[in-house]
């Protein structure tokens, strides 16, 4: 991500697993710079080491981004289907890129599901963030994260044409503790599912680094079970085995829902789980 404030160009890399910039303030006694944001369109990077992620390929020799601004390893998903995220938005919607947010988000913004500070964990273009920040309950500020740069220069430019404020910050969901920031509620829609095991780990100490004590974490994930199921189906016992009590969460309830994506007629099995961070 690169941001220009008056007078000052910042980056953002809170993703990759070596030291940031942060720790590099953190060993030096100083405090360490916040990560960076962007407010209705406009983003503030905060590392030096960003990079356009235009033409981002995966790197055969190291495995890693040879362009990428967050200079991360690759998921699993990633290492699979042999590109990067971003490749999903460059030529016209993802498949789950539905132009819309997902009913299910819809009922629980409505139900008053999203209390303070909320973060979106792999936010793609925004709508499921952008429908809770439009709701300006309680002037909540809401933060979605991502590593695909399209999808975030998309969720931008939908932000400055709603009129919405919300921040979009390039940001890996494996290392959230280097946002440095914290999260009463948190949603997940789509990106737990495409984590395999050893990421799911990570991802659940990750997403209890950056979530308050008493906070609640939704995840919308495809579920094993029911008819046309989608690519990534999870049965109920892997996400409790992700979030047991061990790793600070306490699985409240997993109830059957639907995920509506591009190319399934009435929606695909899904689950909600409501996760408390205890
Ligand atoms: C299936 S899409 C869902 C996007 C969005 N939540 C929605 O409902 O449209 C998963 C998203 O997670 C993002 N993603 C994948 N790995 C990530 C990671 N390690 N950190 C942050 N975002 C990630 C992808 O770029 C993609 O936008």
């Amino acid at each position: 991500m690169r941001v220009v404030t008056p007078g000052r160009v910042f980056s953002l890399a809170v993703g990759f697993p070596g030291p940031s910039r942060a720790d590099a303030h953190r060993e030096a006694g100083r405090s360490a710079p916040r990560a960076g944001v962007v407010r209705n369109g406009r983003s503030v990077c905060y590392d030096g080491r960003c990079r356009p992620s235009e033409g981002a390929k995966m790197s055969e020799k190291s495995g890693a981004f040879a362009g990428g601004p967050l200079r991360r390893r690759p998921t699993s998903h990633e290492r699979k289907s042999g590109e990067p995220w971003d490749a999903s938005y460059r030529n016209g919607p993802a498949p789950w890129d539905i132009g819309r947010p997902q009913p299910a988000i819809v009922r629980l913004a409505s139900a008053g599901a999203f209390d303070g500070a909320v973060l979106d964990a792999g936010c793609g273009t925004g709508e499921n963030a952008l429908h809770i920040a439009a709701l300006r309950v309680a002037a909540l500020p809401v933060l979605g994260v991502d590593v695909a740069e399209t999808a975030l220069a998309i969720a931008r430019k939908k932000a400055l044409e709603r009129a919405v404020e919300i921040e979009f910050a390039a940001a890996d969901a494996l290392f959230l503790e280097r946002l440095e920031r914290r999260f009463q509620t948190v949603l997940d829609c789509g990106l737990f599912h495409a984590f395999d095991d050893e990421e799911r780990t990570r991802y659940a100490a990750s997403l209890a680094s950056v979530t308050e004590r008493g906070g609640t974490l939704y995840v919308l994930c495809f579920s094993d079970e029911g008819l046309d199921t989608g690519p990534h189906p999870v049965g109920r016992e892997e996400l409790r085995a992700a979030f047991h009590p061990g790793r600070g969460w306490d699985v409240v309830r997993v109830k059957p829902e639907r995920i509506e994506t591009r190319y399934h007629a009435s929606g695909a099995p899904a689950w909600l789980a409501e996760i408390k961070r205890i």
